[in-house]
């Protein structure tokens, strides 16, 4: 949390403000922006795709904690409908690291019993990264532990753009009335369908790199989620950096529009 001091003028980050909990409750759905990348690698003169290479180590751990912690899903930002207007080479890394990732992690997903997830626009990515992504798929299928989410081509108005326009067809085809569209109904429609209706939506959002927004993530799934900012780049994402972002959300007053319960 970054904490405004007006005798200096400035803000302080203070990440361990609160004492992680064990027992304490463990966000069911923790959702990631993974930003920093790039500046993690120009900091060392490095090309930025070392930075992407680095932040897939960190995935690695960050999945084996959060999945020890007992998160019911893990979802991470890996790929926008945005990041198209990279540079083809930085693009094209970005594609093989799924292939890369898989192929050598895989084992150990089945190991830690994580269940693979990839949602986004899946046809719209190389033919090898949909191949890594489907046989990940296919090979965590059934497991029952956490549920390891990739967004991958991801953006969050083009996926209520889709379930406006499913739902649209769905009143042409008189399979539904208009008069009958709820919250639900929307929901339904939207990429985190697969998952239990008690899970769709993340408790916990968390982003690095000191950038303060939402980058089109998860817009309606987040109406009551609660944000943790971090200055840390994603490769220096650290397990315990984990826990104080846990740390945070159970020290947070959630009230979802009502009041306080008063004893
Ligand atoms: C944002 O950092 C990060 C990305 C666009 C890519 C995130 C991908 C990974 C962490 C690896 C994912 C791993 C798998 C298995 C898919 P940035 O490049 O925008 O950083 P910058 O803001 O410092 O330039």
């Amino acid at each position: 949390m970054l904490r405004f001091f007006p005798q200096k003028n400035k803000y302080v980050q203070e990440e361990a403000e609160f004492l992680f909990d064990e027992k304490g409750p463990i966000p069911k759905h923790i959702a990631v922006i993974m930003d920093g990348n790039g500046r993690w690698a120009q900091n060392r003169r490095l090309p930025r795709i070392a930075g992407h290479k680095e932040g897939m180590e960190t995935v690695k751990r960050i999945t084996k904690h959060a999945s020890k912690l007992g998160v019911k899903v893990l979802t991470l930002y890996a790929f926008s409908t945005e990041n198209w207007k990279r540079p083809t080479d930085e693009v094209n890394f970005l594609m093989q690291l799924p292939v890369d990732f898989f192929d050598v992690f895989v084992p150990e997903l089945i190991e830690e019993n994580v269940k693979v997830q990839v949602m986004g626009y899946k046809k719209l990515l190389p033919e090898h990264t949909q191949k890594a992504v489907k046989d990940a798929i296919e090979q965590t299928k059934d497991n029952t532990g956490m549920v390891l989410n990739f967004a991958l081509n991801y953006g969050s108005r083009a996926e209520i753009v889709t379930a406006v326009q499913e739902i649209a067809k769905e009143i042409e085809t008189n399979q539904l009335q208009s008069t009958e569209i709820t919250e639900e109904t929307i929901a339904d429609h939207l990429m985190t369908n697969f998952l239990s209706k008690d899970l769709r939506d993340p408790e916990l959002v968390i982003r690095t790199s000191g950038e303060e927004r939402i980058s089109n993530f998860l817009l309606w799934q987040i109406a009551y989620s609660e944000l943790f900012f971090t200055q840390a780049l994603w490769p220096d994402f650290t397990p315990n950096l984990l826990e104080a972002a846990i740390a945070s959300f159970q020290n947070r007053d959630r009230r979802f529009g009502g009041l306080k319960e008063t004893t």
